[in-house]
């Protein structure tokens, strides 16, 4: 594992995007995979600078993104196609038609996960995975325990992220309180893994993903066996190794 030590969110964000850039110019038809949160909002900013100063072309660019709650549509600002729409796809040249989350309108979770699934194999896989750091481990919605080897699966959410959605929807009827996720199998498939971490609050868990043990009760921690991994992490993140 290659580890960039940034000095803040916006350094983090800046190597990040260089990464991303990289492969870009030297496959412009290549496949990201991409994850929303807080974490990747800087990148993809950066992303945007640099296509609006004509250094980057996403006209071939193919993304499929890692997750999404079941249940809402595209026009939910909560939805995780809202969020990719928001801060990257609207923003770029890339083609709608090749930028790929999980339909969370598709109710039979068994098709939406099979259909997902075909979707990464037939876009060739993945070229560069990009992935942010739940503070319990967790990569896309793959929570403590998950198995290891499972492919896009549906999950149902746990009761502190259900209450922590609370807050965003008007009745508790509308809170997701399950979502589609690319499995560990899956991520692990790409050819190259970005790991994206900031902040004191994940400072535990980045040293226990990346240099402890690999139980399924830390998820991030199996990345330590993928051949091609760089996590790019601001010194607070870095600050308990
Ligand atoms: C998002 C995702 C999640 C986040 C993780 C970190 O698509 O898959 O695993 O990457 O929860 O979230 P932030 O970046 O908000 O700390």
């Amino acid at each position: 594992m290659k580890i960039k030590i940034a000095e803040d969110y916006y350094q983090m964000s800046r190597i990040a995007a260089n990464i991303i850039s990289a492969q870009i110019i030297i496959k412009p038809d290549c496949v990201l995979g991409l994850a929303t949160g807080s974490s990747p909002i800087g990148t993809y900013n950066q992303l945007v600078r640099w296509y609006e100063k004509g250094d980057l072309d996403f006209s071939e660019v193919t993304t499929i993104n890692l997750d999404e709650y079941k249940g809402l549509s595209p026009d939910n600002p909560q939805s995780y196609r809202y969020f990719m729409n928001h801060h990257l796809f609207d923003r770029v040249n890339i083609q709608k038609s090749r930028t790929y989350v999980p339909d969370g309108l598709e109710a039979d979770a068994e098709k939406a996960c099979a259909d997902y699934n075909a979707i990464i194999k037939n876009c060739g896989g993945i070229d560069l995975q990009l992935l942010g750091l739940g503070r319990n481990g967790h990569i896309g919605f793959n929570e403590p325990g998950a198995a290891f080897e499972k492919e896009t699966h549906c999950v149902n959410l746990t009761q502190s992220t259900i209450d922590a959605n609370s807050r965003f929807f008007s009745s508790e009827e509308e809170i997701p309180k399950q979502a589609y996720t690319m499995g560990i199998k899956s991520i692990m498939q790409a050819h190259k893994i970005l790991v994206i971490v900031n902040g004191i609050q994940k400072a535990e868990i980045v040293k226990q993903a990346f240099f402890g043990p690999i139980p399924p009760q830390v998820p991030a921690s199996v990345l330590q066996l993928h051949p091609d991994v760089t996590l790019v992490a601001d010194k607070e993140a870095l600050s308990l190794l």
